[in-house]
């Protein structure tokens, strides 16, 4: 198969951090995928066509009888290949090296590595000031190297810190250049692509070009619908969608009574009259609403959503006259498939809300034109596509909207003051520049209502707790470090302008132990 781009294969063995390979790769341009050391056989590997292989790190012992080991065939394709960490380890060991374990062995976190001969290309740049920093985290080492392979750099407990077979395009590094905490690394992962011959083809621009002719290519004369949220993710996929197909995309913004201050109106001006996209605005509100009446367990509350969801949206597909194709924002850590070693099921926190469960119960099939993407890359091609800058680094919004962030029952009453203190919050937060610096801010109601003072009476009225954060991803995440001025005028604002709340919280949990959202 003929591809668009020079492509470079990452075979994983169950690092935690193989997707910041593919980060500092997509960085340089070089588009990269990752594939589970057991799923790479002969056929995907003609298939796939790799430039080049990264053998990334993992949690086995290479000399165990159980080992995963690398695809038949990977240091036969005659192409440059570099081992990290375990990947190293494997590699000696597949190529008649030895690699041990046990007491002294181990090495686990800062290192500093000594060069003892610079004169290798995948060095180039380092090593300038004697020795250089990295981040180590292996319990066995090499011991032994395989023939045709030198040392070109050591550390006090990894005498083969980095390796090469110059002759066959080998190289292979025990600590982890993938990691901020190797200061250099991004360099290495440079040196090796441009001594691999990538050209850096990976670009937005060519991602559209290329993902507009797939996309036709796939939908032929068929037809599309999608969920517009408002988010990124989807609003992109249906920009991206449209530009490639037009009128035969649909697009239904499903309005659920759980949007933010005038957030639906928003949507519709923008996608319907802005870019003339076919949208369909449904207002269900008083549908959602009475169902949530009454409802105050989180996991309740989300499935009531995510039915009725689902129900609505259909009805608005038959009403077009059904579709062949529905539209989704799914993002590459969404596809990419984790290396289990321990196995068994993990525990659900929350059900999250999707379209899920509708494709096959329509019979359409998934267009899902951002799977190759990760978030920060969906935003640049929104800005390729020409979205406003405002509405690309807007904060994550959940799809159970304002349900979720008013814990216990909900009401039309709560969820009106919930719309305002969390416009005076987010108001705050640019007006004072913090914006792009949190990846998610909102205010939350409390289920609960305390006394205040205020001029000479008493008040008895809600409490809103706002909360902020900084992530890379949402899966873990910290307490952003307001001012305590800030927060101060931040309570004043909310108290005077939101009739309905005398009182304001910081919410300081860290994820975890909480979540981000408080349901
Ligand atoms: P939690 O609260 O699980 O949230 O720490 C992590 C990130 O996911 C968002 N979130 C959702 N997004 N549907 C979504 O599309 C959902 O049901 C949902 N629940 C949580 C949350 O806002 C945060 O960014």
């Amino acid at each position: 198969m003929t591809h668009p781009h020079q492509r470079l294969l990452i075979i994983d063995f169950g690092s935690q951090v193989t997707q910041l390979i593919a980060r500092r790769l997509r960085e340089l341009k070089v588009y990269c995928e990752i594939h589970p050391f057991n799923r790479v056989d002969g056929a995907f590997l003609q298939d796939f066509a790799p430039k080049a292989v990264i053998l990334s790190g993992g949690p086995a012992s290479a000399y165990r009888e159980d080992a995963p080991m690398p695809p038949a065939g990977i240091f036969d394709l005659g192409v440059p290949v570099l081992g990290i960490c375990y990947g190293q380890q494997v590699m000696m060991h597949c190529l008649g090296g030895r690699v041990e374990g046990g007491h002294g062995t181990a090495e686990f976190g800062r290192a500093f590595v000594t060069p003892t001969d610079d004169r290798l290309a995948l060095l180039d740049g380092w090593f300038a000031t004697g020795t250089e920093q990295v981040w180590m985290s292996h319990g066995d080492h090499v011991s032994q190297l395989a023939p045709g392979f030198a040392v070109y750099g050591t550390s006090p407990n990894a005498p083969f810190a980095i390796t090469a077979d110059v002759a066959r395009g080998f190289y292979a590094v025990q600590f982890h250049p993938e990691v901020h905490h190797t200061p250099k690394g991004a360099k290495l992962y440079e040196n090796f692509v441009r001594l691999a011959g990538f050209t850096g083809d990976w670009t937005m621009a060519s991602y559209r070009e290329d993902a507009i002719a797939k996309i036709r290519a796939q939908i032929g004369d068929g037809k599309v619908i999608c969920a517009l949220s408002g988010g990124v993710d989807s609003s992109v996929a249906a920009v991206l969608i449209h530009e490639a197909i037009g009128d035969q995309l649909t697009c239904v913004f499903v309005d659920h009574g759980l949007m933010r201050l005038n957030e639906a109106e928003e949507v519709v001006a923008m996608f319907r009259d802005a870019y003339s996209l076919p949208l369909i605005h449904v207002d269900e509100s008083a549908l959602f609403l009475g169902a949530l009446e009454g409802i105050s367990d989180p996991e309740a509350k989300r499935k009531t959503i995510g039915r009725l969801f689902i129900e609505v949206f259909e009805k608005q597909a038959k009403a077009i006259g059904g579709a062949d194709f529905l539209a989704q924002g799914t993002l590459y850590p969404d596809v990419i498939e984790s290396v289990s070693f321990a196995g068994g099921p993990s525990v659900t926190i929350k059900s999250h809300h999707n379209v899920g469960g509708l494709p096959e119960k329509m019979g359409m099939k998934l267009v899902e034109p951002l799977r190759e993407l990760f978030k920060d890359e969906v935003r640049a091609l929104g800005r390729e596509l020409g979205l406003p800058a405002r509405f690309i680094g807007r904060h994550p919004f959940p799809g159970p909207g304002l349900a979720i962030r008013c814990p216990g029952e909900i009401t039309r009453e709560k969820l009106d003051i919930l719309r305002k203190a969390d416009a005076v919050y987010i108001d705050q937060i640019r007006k004072h520049g913090l914006y792009d610096e949190i990846w998610q801010a909102f205010a939350t109601i409390l289920p609960m209502k305390t006394v205040g003072v205020m001029g000479d009476g008493r008040t008895y009225d809600y409490a809103v707790a706002i909360r902020a954060v900084t992530s890379v991803d949402g899966m873990t995440a910290d307490t952003y470090p307001f001012s305590p001025e800030f927060l101060g005028e931040t309570m004043t604002r909310i108290i005077n302008e939101v009739k309905g709340v005398n009182r304001v919280f910081y919410d300081l949990t860290s994820k975890p132990p909480g979540t981000i959202e408080l349901e």
